[in-house]
């Protein structure tokens, strides 16, 4: 399977911004054997998604609720999604997981929506800084990732797409140590039936200065981007520079 680098553009981007990014991103030469996906935020979504219809680059979610349709204000279906062109979605996000009340059992709600709709989800866990300094990284990981993906059974576990974001990395600069992130993302294919199978990202001030250390290790896959995926001519060169670190 290729790798594959999301941008999760988080609440970043007005509808004309994105189609500013495009413009510019779309007339770039990229290789064919990463995959790539945009996640704009919901206002963005049906402008690219417009843009991106039919092209190499997938369309991403940032978030989405497990019902089908009904009166839940705010709130958006899996059948939006995939109307809008959307492939994938994120759920789970630690900025969700802080500051919205996501927890496991609405993370596994989420990605059975998810699935169930023709959807990958994006399943993201990670530990905190005071996590890592107790030492109980990994156990924190490995409960996360059994806990998101209950029940979805093995062949649902291998089409998910799962994302190891420790929390002290994202958006400070602080990358995790990519031998450090494969030995997690190891321990977490081990610690659910289908994941061997299946592809995870490693996230966290992911750049493209750094993202073929990871990119070469065995068991990460690709990446979910933040902060340097909003702008077109910086996330082009890390897709490039994740194509000549890739193993
Ligand atoms: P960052 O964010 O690349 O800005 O650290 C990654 C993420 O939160 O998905």
């Amino acid at each position: 399977m290729n790798h594959l680098v999301v941008a999760n553009w988080k609440m970043h981007m007005t509808g004309t911004q994105a189609s500013a990014f495009l413009d510019d991103f779309l007339a770039r030469v990229l290789p064919d054997d990463v995959d790539v996906a945009i996640a704009p935020p919901f206002t963005a979504i049906a402008r690219v998604g417009d843009r991106l219809r039919g092209g190499a680059i997938a369309l991403a979610a940032q978030d989405v609720f497990w019902e089908q349709s009904g009166a839940y204000t705010g709130e958006v279906s899996p059948p939006m999604l995939t109307d809008a062109g959307c492939t994938y979605v994120i759920v789970g996000h630690s900025e969700r997981r802080q500051y919205f009340g996501e927890t496991d059992e609405t993370v596994n709600r989420k990605a059975r929506a998810a699935l169930a709709n023709g959807l990958t989800p994006i399943v993201c866990v990670g530990e905190s800084g005071a996590e890592r300094d107790a030492g109980e990284a990994l156990a924190r990981v490995v409960a996360q990732t059994r806990a998101s993906l209950d029940g979805l059974g093995r062949d649902g576990v291998a089409r998910v797409v799962m994302a190891y974001e420790p929390l002290w990395a994202i958006g400070t600069g602080k990358n995790c140590d990519a031998d450090d992130a494969d030995a997690t993302m190891c321990a977490m294919r081990a610690s659910v039936d289908g994941l061997r199978d299946a592809r995870i990202l490693y996230g966290g001030s992911m750049k493209a200065e750094n993202v073929a250390a990871y990119a070469r290790k065995p068991n990460i896959d690709g990446g979910l981007v933040g902060g340097a995926s909003l702008d077109p001519a910086g996330f082009a060169a890390l897709i490039l520079a994740a194509r000549q670190g890739m193993r």
